[in-house]
């Protein structure tokens, strides 16, 4: 049985979780590794929409145990609530496994979020402000609280002193801002303990025992490579490791475990917030693009910045994360496109580049060099067989293909979960 890791080829959004939960059917385990509620990840099943921000996918399927790993920031207050909503949902959340590792957002993650963007003015990273990056940043000053100081009210209360010393000096000092009291959010959060108690677990050894015994193991990236704080367009990014290596950092699992990792890409490209996008259209086609595809963020409601296909971005991505194959999604989006246009190089400051530049002043200069292909006019919705589709759909994504040398293995027509187009390489 593979273990499979599935990233983000982009700057997220790319469809994560509609394929996650496709790929789910058949997994016995599905684990989150890195990121918090910043995610938001999409799955229609019929009528049913879930939004799921810090829950595996693959929760939908009653076989599956879904995993929150050591990587991941947990703003309890949010877990509680998804939790609770799935079970209004008739799904069951008493299966999902949590790492005692994890590190809390807490609420002075959150204020700190807000106050460090708003003091950022111009260069503000754009962030969901779910207090991603102070959680992180906390975990690696060494002054985070983890989910298992939840079960020592004595700790806990001790942690949380020491950190709101130094929090609230920041909070008033430099950012002018109100300083926060610990009482009432020892309260809250030691209230959490019992809620979560049952799910905390050593992920780690549960993920090796699965995977000794064979069991079908699903990584779910959150955020996209573009974002990776380390390999991504910096410092517009998130504050953790969204690319394949992430998964084995953020679960406590080998790399050798590692068998499959999938790429997932829109067939055309989005982003969030700030930071460079060297093939954004601030045209009718990226208005167009925006309409059709329904381009408004899960977590935060934002218009997403819409632009050509990458395929620049996209060989990069290939490369770091050592991707095996790809899964293309919202194709039917570009069905009532004339033509289609690919980024296969960008010219910045007098020079071409075939490779993704990784300095910050050449990437925010680059514009793309683009070669076109004809679109298909045609509504590709309802095709499930690869035969199916129209000739141009199909060069175009062998076009992907040959220009990122590994297979497009499952194709997204629609955000319903059977619309999907399976291809054996
Ligand atoms: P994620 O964060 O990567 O899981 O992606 P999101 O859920 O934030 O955004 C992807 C959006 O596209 C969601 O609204 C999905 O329902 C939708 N979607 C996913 N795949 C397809 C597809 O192949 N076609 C269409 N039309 N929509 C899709
Ligand atoms: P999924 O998993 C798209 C973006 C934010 C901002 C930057 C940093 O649904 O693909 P953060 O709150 O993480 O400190 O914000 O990262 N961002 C995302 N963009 N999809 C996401 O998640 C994102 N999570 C964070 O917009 O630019
Ligand atoms: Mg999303």
């Amino acid at each position: 049985m593979p273990t499979t890791v599935l990233i983000g080829a982009q700057w997220g959004d790319e469809g994560k979780g509609k394929v996650t939960d496709h790929l789910s059917e058949t997994a016995d385990v599905v684990v989150r590794y890195q990121g918090g509620n910043n995610a938001g990840h999409t799955i229609v099943v019929g009528d049913e929409r879930f939004a799921l921000t810090l829950i595996p996918s693959g929760v939908l399927y009653p076989q599956v145990t879904p995993v929150i790993g050591n990587g991941c920031v947990i703003d309890p207050s949010v877990l509680v609530k998804e939790m609770a909503e799935l079970d209004s949902r008739g799904i069951d959340p008493s299966r999902l496994r949590i790492s005692g590792n994890a590190h809390l957002i807490m609420p002075y993650h959150r204020k700190l979020d807000a106050v460090m963007e708003r003091f950022l003015g111009q260069q503000q990273i754009g962030t969901t402000k779910r207090g991603i990056g102070p959680a992180y940043m906390d975990k690696y000053s060494r002054h985070g609280i983890r989910v298992q100081d939840l079960f020592d009210p004595k700790i806990f209360r001790q942690k949380l002193e020491i950190a709101l010393k130094d929090k609230n000096k920041i909070l008033t000092k430099v950012y002018n801002s109100l300083p926060i009291d610990p009482e009432p959010i020892a309260e809250e959060y030691l209230g959490y303990a019992d809620k979560l108690r049952d799910h905390v677990t050593d992920t780690s050894l549960l993920l090796f025992e699965a995977h000794q015994a064979g069991k079908q193991i699903i990584f779910e990236g959150a955020q996209g490579t573009l974002l990776d704080i380390d390999h991504g367009t910096y410092p517009f990014v998130t504050s953790s490791n969204p690319t394949a290596g992430g998964a084995t950092t953020g679960s406590g699992i080998g790399p050798k475990a590692i068998d499959r990792v999938i790429g997932v890409a829109k067939a055309y490209i989005t982003r969030v917030g700030t930071g460079p996008f060297p093939t954004e259209l601030h045209d009718e086609t990226g208005a167009r693009m925006v309409e059709l595809g329904g381009e408004f963020g899960t977590v935060t409601g934002r218009r997403r910045r819409c632009g050509w296909l990458d395929l620049v971005a996209l060989r990069y991505a290939t490369r770091v994360n050592g991707l095996t194959e790809l899964a293309l999604t919202k194709l039917d989006i570009l069905s009532s496109f004339d033509t289609l246009k690919v980024a296969v190089a960008y010219d910045s400051l007098g020079e071409r580049f075939d490779e993704f530049p990784r300095q910050q002043r050449i990437l925010y200069n680059c514009n793309p060099v683009y070669e076109e292909l004809p679109g298909w006019n045609t509504d590709i919705s309802g095709v499930r067989l690869y035969d199916d589709l129209p000739g141009e759909a199909r060069q175009y994504i062998e076009y992907v293909e040959k220009a990122i040398g590994i297979p497009v293995t499952t194709i997204g027509v629609g955000p319903a979960r059977d619309a999907t187009v399976e291809r054996t390489a």
